[in-house]
Protein backbone atom coordinates (compact mmCIF):
# COMPACT_ATOMS: atom_id res chain seq x y z
CA UNK A 1 0.00 0.00 0.00
CA UNK A 2 1.55 3.21 -1.13
CA UNK A 3 1.31 6.46 -0.30
CA UNK A 4 1.69 9.19 -3.21
CA UNK A 5 1.46 12.71 -1.41
CA UNK A 6 2.56 14.71 -4.14
CA UNK A 7 3.18 18.18 -3.65
CA UNK A 8 1.36 17.97 0.19
CA UNK A 9 2.80 18.67 4.03
CA UNK A 10 5.87 19.98 5.21
CA UNK A 11 8.71 18.34 7.43
CA UNK A 12 6.64 19.10 10.64
CA UNK A 13 3.79 17.56 9.08
CA UNK A 14 5.30 14.73 8.05
CA UNK A 15 6.26 13.64 11.42
CA UNK A 16 2.82 14.61 12.97
CA UNK A 17 0.93 12.13 10.15
CA UNK A 18 3.76 9.79 10.86
CA UNK A 19 2.74 9.49 14.58
CA UNK A 20 -0.47 9.44 14.25
CA UNK A 21 -0.61 7.15 11.66
CA UNK A 22 2.19 4.22 13.23
CA UNK A 23 0.06 3.78 16.77
CA UNK A 24 -2.95 2.92 14.30
CA UNK A 25 -0.95 0.66 12.07
CA UNK A 26 -0.93 -3.52 13.38
CA UNK A 27 2.43 -4.25 13.99
CA UNK A 28 5.07 -5.25 10.84
CA UNK A 29 4.95 -9.25 10.75
CA UNK A 30 9.01 -9.31 11.69
CA UNK A 31 8.17 -7.42 14.87
CA UNK A 32 5.87 -10.48 16.03
CA UNK A 33 2.75 -10.09 17.17
CA UNK A 34 1.61 -12.63 14.87
CA UNK A 35 -1.80 -13.07 15.33
CA UNK A 36 -1.89 -9.08 14.46
CA UNK A 37 0.53 -8.85 12.09
CA UNK A 38 0.58 -6.30 9.45
CA UNK A 39 -0.05 -8.81 5.71
CA UNK A 40 0.99 -5.87 3.65
CA UNK A 41 4.23 -3.63 2.54
CA UNK A 42 3.79 0.14 3.37
CA UNK A 43 5.50 2.76 1.09
CA UNK A 44 5.05 6.46 1.92
CA UNK A 45 6.40 8.94 -0.62
CA UNK A 46 6.27 12.58 0.93
CA UNK A 47 8.07 15.68 -0.99
CA UNK A 48 12.10 15.48 -1.27
CA UNK A 49 12.45 17.87 1.92
CA UNK A 50 10.31 16.15 4.33
CA UNK A 51 12.08 12.64 3.65
CA UNK A 52 14.85 13.54 6.57
CA UNK A 53 11.49 14.35 8.92
CA UNK A 54 9.95 11.28 7.49
CA UNK A 55 12.57 8.76 7.77
CA UNK A 56 12.95 9.70 11.42
CA UNK A 57 9.64 9.79 12.24
CA UNK A 58 9.26 6.22 10.20
CA UNK A 59 11.86 4.26 12.03
CA UNK A 60 10.94 0.69 13.45
CA UNK A 61 7.85 1.40 12.33
CA UNK A 62 7.75 -0.91 8.68
CA UNK A 63 7.28 1.77 6.81
CA UNK A 64 9.44 2.10 3.96
CA UNK A 65 9.46 5.76 1.91
CA UNK A 66 9.53 6.65 -1.56
CA UNK A 67 11.23 9.74 -3.94
CA UNK A 68 8.80 10.94 -6.13
CA UNK A 69 10.86 11.41 -8.82
CA UNK A 70 14.39 11.13 -9.55
CA UNK A 71 17.42 11.98 -12.29
CA UNK A 72 19.01 9.13 -14.32
CA UNK A 73 22.71 10.79 -13.84
CA UNK A 74 24.22 10.17 -10.38
CA UNK A 75 25.27 13.96 -10.11
CA UNK A 76 25.67 17.28 -12.91
CA UNK A 77 24.32 20.43 -13.51
CA UNK A 78 20.63 19.33 -13.46
CA UNK A 79 18.93 22.57 -11.55
CA UNK A 80 16.32 20.87 -10.01
CA UNK A 81 16.97 17.36 -9.50
CA UNK A 82 18.09 14.43 -7.57
CA UNK A 83 19.82 11.34 -8.10
CA UNK A 84 19.13 8.10 -7.02
CA UNK A 85 21.86 8.27 -4.12
CA UNK A 86 20.47 10.92 -2.88
CA UNK A 87 17.08 9.26 -2.22
CA UNK A 88 19.10 6.78 -0.59
CA UNK A 89 21.03 8.44 1.60
CA UNK A 90 18.21 10.56 3.20
CA UNK A 91 16.11 6.90 3.58
CA UNK A 92 14.55 5.87 0.73
CA UNK A 93 14.01 2.46 -0.86
CA UNK A 94 11.68 3.27 -3.67
CA UNK A 95 11.14 5.59 -6.05
CA UNK A 96 8.17 6.55 -7.94
CA UNK A 97 8.65 7.30 -11.67
CA UNK A 98 6.85 8.20 -14.93
CA UNK A 99 3.71 9.24 -12.89
CA UNK A 100 1.14 10.84 -15.61
CA UNK A 101 1.60 14.45 -13.90
CA UNK A 102 5.20 13.96 -14.33
CA UNK A 103 4.28 12.81 -17.73
CA UNK A 104 1.44 15.75 -18.44
CA UNK A 105 3.28 18.83 -16.88
CA UNK A 106 6.60 17.94 -17.38
CA UNK A 107 7.34 16.72 -19.98
CA UNK A 108 8.37 12.68 -19.04
CA UNK A 109 8.48 10.44 -21.95
CA UNK A 110 8.71 6.85 -21.91
CA UNK A 111 12.18 7.01 -23.00
CA UNK A 112 13.07 9.40 -20.10
CA UNK A 113 11.35 7.50 -17.74
CA UNK A 114 13.39 4.34 -19.18
CA UNK A 115 16.71 5.86 -18.38
CA UNK A 116 15.58 6.48 -14.91
CA UNK A 117 14.30 2.86 -14.43
CA UNK A 118 17.67 1.70 -15.84
CA UNK A 119 19.23 4.38 -12.93
CA UNK A 120 17.28 3.28 -10.01
CA UNK A 121 17.80 -0.33 -10.32
CA UNK A 122 21.32 0.30 -10.89
CA UNK A 123 21.54 2.02 -7.19
CA UNK A 124 19.36 -0.72 -6.00
CA UNK A 125 16.43 1.29 -5.58
CA UNK A 126 12.89 -0.17 -6.18
CA UNK A 127 11.10 1.46 -9.01
CA UNK A 128 7.26 1.89 -8.78
CA UNK A 129 6.46 2.19 -12.84
CA UNK A 130 3.51 4.08 -13.49
CA UNK A 131 1.35 3.73 -16.85
CA UNK A 132 -1.90 5.02 -17.86
CA UNK A 133 -4.31 5.89 -20.47
CA UNK A 134 -6.41 9.06 -20.53
CA UNK A 135 -10.18 9.78 -20.89
CA UNK A 136 -9.76 10.34 -24.58
CA UNK A 137 -7.58 7.07 -25.30
CA UNK A 138 -10.24 5.00 -23.79
CA UNK A 139 -12.96 6.43 -25.17
CA UNK A 140 -11.13 5.82 -28.59
CA UNK A 141 -10.48 2.16 -27.47
CA UNK A 142 -6.84 2.73 -27.42
CA UNK A 143 -6.31 1.34 -23.60
CA UNK A 144 -4.09 -1.65 -24.25
CA UNK A 145 -1.74 0.13 -27.22
CA UNK A 146 -1.39 2.89 -24.57
CA UNK A 147 -0.72 0.64 -21.78
CA UNK A 148 1.98 -1.61 -24.15
CA UNK A 149 3.26 1.16 -25.55
CA UNK A 150 4.41 2.41 -22.22
CA UNK A 151 5.53 -0.77 -21.17
CA UNK A 152 7.81 -1.91 -23.60
CA UNK A 153 9.17 1.65 -24.21
CA UNK A 154 9.28 2.28 -20.01
CA UNK A 155 11.07 -1.23 -19.38
CA UNK A 156 12.99 -1.49 -22.54
CA UNK A 157 16.32 -3.47 -21.76
CA UNK A 158 15.18 -4.24 -18.23
CA UNK A 159 16.06 -8.01 -18.47
CA UNK A 160 14.05 -10.52 -16.44
CA UNK A 161 16.56 -11.33 -13.89
CA UNK A 162 16.50 -7.31 -13.00
CA UNK A 163 12.27 -7.66 -12.73
CA UNK A 164 11.81 -9.23 -9.09
CA UNK A 165 12.58 -5.14 -7.45
CA UNK A 166 10.45 -4.06 -10.24
CA UNK A 167 6.56 -3.08 -9.59
CA UNK A 168 4.10 -1.29 -11.59
CA UNK A 169 1.14 0.91 -11.23
CA UNK A 170 -1.74 1.32 -13.36
CA UNK A 171 -3.09 4.43 -13.10
CA UNK A 172 -5.69 5.58 -16.01
CA UNK A 173 -5.31 9.68 -15.83
CA UNK A 174 -9.03 9.67 -15.65
CA UNK A 175 -9.42 8.17 -12.37
CA UNK A 176 -6.68 10.22 -10.70
CA UNK A 177 -8.08 12.67 -7.97
CA UNK A 178 -11.30 12.57 -9.90
CA UNK A 179 -13.09 10.66 -7.26
CA UNK A 180 -14.24 8.38 -10.60
CA UNK A 181 -12.62 5.18 -9.43
CA UNK A 182 -12.06 2.38 -12.06
CA UNK A 183 -14.68 -0.10 -11.43
CA UNK A 184 -12.66 -3.16 -10.18
CA UNK A 185 -13.72 -5.72 -13.00
CA UNK A 186 -12.19 -2.89 -15.17
CA UNK A 187 -9.20 -2.50 -12.78
CA UNK A 188 -8.89 -6.07 -12.99
CA UNK A 189 -8.73 -6.12 -16.70
CA UNK A 190 -6.06 -4.09 -17.02
CA UNK A 191 -3.84 -5.60 -14.58
CA UNK A 192 -4.62 -8.67 -16.71
CA UNK A 193 -3.76 -7.27 -19.50
CA UNK A 194 -0.61 -6.17 -17.90
CA UNK A 195 0.70 -8.65 -16.72
CA UNK A 196 0.13 -10.87 -20.14
CA UNK A 197 2.67 -7.61 -21.74
CA UNK A 198 5.65 -8.49 -18.56
CA UNK A 199 4.86 -11.47 -19.35
CA UNK A 200 5.90 -11.57 -22.96
CA UNK A 201 9.41 -9.11 -21.84
CA UNK A 202 10.04 -11.44 -18.95
CA UNK A 203 8.09 -14.74 -19.10
CA UNK A 204 5.67 -16.34 -17.48
CA UNK A 205 7.32 -16.55 -13.66
CA UNK A 206 8.95 -13.04 -13.75
CA UNK A 207 5.73 -11.57 -14.69
CA UNK A 208 3.49 -13.41 -12.49
CA UNK A 209 6.18 -12.18 -9.33
CA UNK A 210 6.03 -8.28 -10.41
CA UNK A 211 3.76 -6.50 -8.12
CA UNK A 212 0.94 -3.98 -9.55
CA UNK A 213 -0.63 -1.66 -8.22
CA UNK A 214 -3.80 -0.07 -8.75
CA UNK A 215 -4.27 3.87 -8.45
CA UNK A 216 -6.86 6.49 -8.98
CA UNK A 217 -9.60 7.90 -6.17
CA UNK A 218 -8.70 4.67 -4.01
CA UNK A 219 -10.62 5.46 -0.86
CA UNK A 220 -11.51 3.44 2.45
CA UNK A 221 -14.74 2.95 1.08
CA UNK A 222 -13.35 1.01 -2.77
CA UNK A 223 -10.25 -0.23 -1.33
CA UNK A 224 -12.18 -3.84 -0.31
CA UNK A 225 -13.89 -4.27 -3.97
CA UNK A 226 -10.95 -3.35 -5.76
CA UNK A 227 -8.83 -5.76 -3.08
CA UNK A 228 -11.16 -8.45 -3.78
CA UNK A 229 -9.91 -9.06 -7.52
CA UNK A 230 -6.59 -11.18 -7.54
CA UNK A 231 -5.25 -9.19 -10.26
CA UNK A 232 -4.57 -6.21 -8.27
CA UNK A 233 -1.69 -6.45 -5.66
CA UNK A 234 -1.87 -3.27 -3.66
CA UNK A 235 -2.69 0.48 -4.28
CA UNK A 236 -1.04 3.90 -4.94
CA UNK A 237 -3.10 6.60 -3.33
CA UNK A 238 -2.96 9.94 -3.37
CA UNK A 239 -5.42 11.95 -1.88
CA UNK A 240 -7.07 9.54 0.74
CA UNK A 241 -3.31 8.52 1.92
CA UNK A 242 -3.26 12.41 3.41
CA UNK A 243 -5.16 11.78 6.44
CA UNK A 244 -3.41 8.88 8.62
CA UNK A 245 -6.89 7.60 9.61
CA UNK A 246 -7.64 7.23 6.20
CA UNK A 247 -4.10 5.80 5.06
CA UNK A 248 -4.66 3.36 8.24
CA UNK A 249 -7.90 2.27 7.49
CA UNK A 250 -6.60 1.24 3.74
CA UNK A 251 -3.68 -0.67 4.93
CA UNK A 252 -5.55 -2.39 7.46
CA UNK A 253 -8.72 -2.98 5.31
P1 LIG B 1 -5.76 10.00 -6.10
O1 LIG B 1 -5.78 8.81 -5.13
O2 LIG B 1 -5.80 11.32 -5.40
O3 LIG B 1 -6.76 9.84 -7.18
O4 LIG B 1 -4.30 9.96 -6.80
C1 LIG B 1 -3.87 8.77 -7.34
C2 LIG B 1 -2.44 8.90 -7.72
O5 LIG B 1 -2.12 9.66 -8.62
C3 LIG B 1 -1.45 8.15 -6.96
O6 LIG B 1 -0.19 8.22 -7.55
Amino acid sequence: MAANWKMHKTPAETADFLARLIPLLAPAAAEGAPERARVCDIVVAPPFPCLPAAATAARGAGIELAGQNMHWETHGAFTGEVSAAMLLAVGCRYVILGHSERRQYFGETDATINRKLLAALNAGLRPIVCVGETLAQREAGQTETVLREQLERGFLGIKATQAPPCILAYEPVWAIGTGRTATPELAADAHRYLRQRLARLWGDSAAAACRILYGGSVKPDNIRGLMAQPELDGALVGGASLDPQSFAALVDF
